[in-house]
């Protein structure tokens, strides 16, 4: 019987690059649906980027950008990366979306009209200067236990010891290097304790794996707490109905984007969305996440659909995280490697599916990329094994029989052997266990290989006695080699699709298997597949490397809750930066421009628009956020120094074409006195001069 199945990846956050450690998930989602395709199930695939958060916020504003420009290019470069890996989404939104924010505050309303909305006032952490509350991430200070220096505001690196922010010991927000006040303001709460009981049994009824469905019994043991779902303006997110400047926090509409990118789907493709989202729905719902998301996807999720009148999750199969080379994946050993850096180096992005897919096995286990196993076992196995069956055989077809498959096979055992296999394999692959399922696939593979090495075609090939032996050995032989391209379709869906070509024969699909393929014209053989060269892995690992920026890197994307919301925060430490060369230095083009003129900025707090002269060399607009410290009439007719050769910034409202440069205290405003200072040159100074 056919079914339907709704099947999501986790979203990925839209201010950071898809990397290796990400692709774990989507493979595995991936080769989940296309193997549900194969066996003609209505299996749709959906994701987006998940887009709101303070962190998206700052990155956009560091960039001088909108927070709209940025996830609009993000997207791009994720649905390029994607595709790179072959991950056939149906569909990949965002969350920043009319369906999305249309959804999310019915399904809030809706928990609010359920009595599950509390409103509270607590106090946090607050950053005076950018007027802004912080989350924990972007706060640094002195480990509360053991006193070390420069630690988050949720837990110590260096103790492993977790609080709250307010109490790390001499906190400095990390954003503008303030020291951050404790401030009061109001939040909305969603009552979880008051869902426990539906909790309790929906995550023992068989939807989650053992080891997750064990971990939520020592959430419960420790008791759920009430989940704070707003944030105050300035948020990058969707404004809380009845709240004016309350946002959603981005974990409240992020998997409700799951349902907005169906939505979107359905509509643009005249599906019935209350079929597959309503709560009497029949189908399926997947969703695929990383273990340390669990506790969005296994409690607020769940009680949110309940509580809102939606269906509920069918599965949640959480996998562990990627290691490469037995360690966490690091910038400055160069294994934090992006999706962009292993195309780059023209690796092929179908070793790296079926070196994930023969780790993965259903669990959530870390998994390990050991690059030089990476090398040996897609070698051996790929292009070894499984090539290797058409790349001995199929020339003799094409050279003897005119390129046609025999009339018929007196041999069929081992063929017949091939086909009863794909139960056992369909199962592997339904149960996530695609490790077994390879294991399962690569023993045929030797079979086939140990018939051609008995049967030695090119021996054959020179007696004109055993031509009728030759085309039945090659006929056997590259049965073999279509069963197991059918069998390695979900992970190798292109080099299938070559196969296919190669063989003259429509999309393989599961039923297939069971079909003898004989008294067929192929066409001639091309090579498929070719070796890693251990060089270019070394190559790869080198521009990851060189990728390294000065500054502290943010988390992982894909980390706890918190971690996973880190954008870039500047140093907080009021040191002197890191020393450079001269010719580092020379390569600043410093220069003596005279504010021509000065004026406010429709809509900016913090800028004003100049318009700096030269001299020779013309005139520039810059926007300099400067606003708080002069007034523009006082700084018409100035001389001041700018960064001359600053690629130009496309800012929310016109071309920044340089930096003048002014001095700041590190620690931001201290009390009444003037926080900026534009630097002046002597007077003699004339514009265009140049600085040095
Ligand atoms: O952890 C993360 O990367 C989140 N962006 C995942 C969101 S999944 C879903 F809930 F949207
Ligand atoms: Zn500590």
């Amino acid at each position: 019987m056919s079914r339907q199945i709704l099947v999501t990846s986790a979203l990925p956050y839209a201010n950071g690059s898809i990397h290796l450690g990400h692709l774990v998930e989507y493979i595995q989602t991936d080769i989940w649906v296309r193997f549900q395709k194969m066996r003609g199930h209505d299996c749709r695939y959906m994701c987006a980027d998940d887009t709101h958060g303070t962190a998206i916020m700052l990155r956009a504003e560091k960039e001088g950008i909108t927070p709209e420009t940025l996830i609009g290019r993000v997207w791009d470069e994720h649905t390029r990366d994607f595709a790179g890996f072959h991950i056939g989404f149906d569909h990949y939104y965002s969350t920043h979306s009319d369906e999305n924010r249309a959804l999310a505050s019915k399904i809030y309303l809706a928990l609010k009209d359920a009595g599950l909305i509390d409103v509270k006032t607590i106090a946090q952490l607050y950053d005076p200067v950018k007027n802004l509350f912080l989350p924990d991430r972007f706060i640094k200070g002195e480990c509360p236990k053991c006193g070390a220096l420069d630690q988050y505001g949720d837990n110590c690196e260096v103790c492993g010891a977790t609080y709250s922010p307010t109490e790390l010991k001499n906190p400095v927000s990390a954003v503008s290097g303030a020291t951050p006040v404790h401030k009061d303001s109001e939040h909305y709460f969603f009552k979880l304790g008051a869902c426990e009981a539906f909790l309790r049994e929906w995550t023992t009824s068989g939807t989650l794996q053992a080891e997750a469905a064990n971990k939520m019994q020592e959430w419960f043991a420790a008791g759920l707490n009430n989940w704070d779902i707003s944030r105050d303006a300035p948020y990058f997110g969707f404004e809380i109905p009845g709240a004016p400047g309350k946002y959603f926090y981005v974990w409240l509409d992020a998997p409700v984007g799951y349902m907005a990118s169906f939505a979107k789907y359905a509509a643009d493709n005249g599906l019935d969305f209350n079929a597959w989202w309503g709560p009497e729905s029949k189908t399926e719902l997947v969703h695929f996440i990383g273990k340390d998301i669990l506790y969005f996807h296994a409690l607020f999720w769940p009680a949110m659909l309940k509580y809102s009148g939606h269906r509920l999750p069918t599965a949640v199969y959480a996998h562990g995280f990627l290691t490469v080379n037995g360690q966490k994946m690091s910038k400055s050993r160069g294994t934090f490697i992006t999706a962009e850096s292993y195309l780059a180096q023209k690796l092929n992005p179908e070793w790296l599916r079926y070196y994930y897919a023969a780790k993965l096995n259903g669990s959530m286990e870390d998994i390990d990329l050991n690059l030089d196993d990476f090398v040996a076992r897609v070698n051996s196995d790929l292009v070894g094994k499984f090539i290797n069956i058409a790349s001995r055989t199929a020339g003799f077809i094409h050279k003897n029989f005119e390129g046609k498959l025999a009339d018929g096979v007196a041999n069929i055992e081992l063929i017949n052997d091939f086909q009863a296999a794909a139960g056992t394999i369909a199962a592997h692959y339904e149960a996530r266990d695609y490790a077994k399922a390879l294991r399962e696939i690569m023993a045929l593979a030797d079979r086939a290989n140990q018939y051609v090495a008995d049967e030695k075609p090119w021996e054959l090939a020179k007696k004109p006695e055993a031509v009728y032996r030759l085309h039945e050995v090659c006929t056997v032989a590259l049965n073999c080699f279509r069963l197991l391209t059918l069998y390695l379709k979900p992970v190798l869906p292109k080099l299938a699709g070559e196969v296919e070509a190669f063989l003259d024969i429509p999309p393989l699909a599961w039923d297939d298997a069971q079909s003898l393929f004989i008294r067929h014209r192929i066409n001639a053989y091309t090579h498929l597949m070719t070796r890693i060269d251990p060089k270019s892995i070394e190559a790869m690992v080198d521009a990851n490397k060189q990728n390294l920026e000065p500054t502290p890197a943010p988390a992982p994307a894909r980390h706890a809750e918190a971690q996973a919301h880190a954008a870039q925060p500047v140093s907080a430490a009021a040191a002197v930066a890191d020393t450079i060369s001269i010719d580092d230095f020379a390569k600043i083009d410093l220069r003596i421009a005279r504010i021509a003129n000065a004026e406010h900025v429709e809509g900016a707090d913090k800028l004003l628009r100049l318009t700096l002269d030269l001299g020779e060399l013309g005139t520039r607009q810059v926007f300099a956020g400067i606003k708080s410290a002069y007034a523009p009439e006082a700084l018409v007719g100035r001389l001041t120094v700018m960064v001359a050769n600053l690629a130009p910034r496309k800012m929310k409202f016109g071309m920044s074409e340089g930096m003048v440069l002014a001095a700041s205290h590190p620690d931001g405003h201290k009390g009444d006195a003037p926080s900026l200072f534009i630097l002046s040159p002597d007077s003699g100074a004339q514009p265009g001069m140049k600085v040095k």
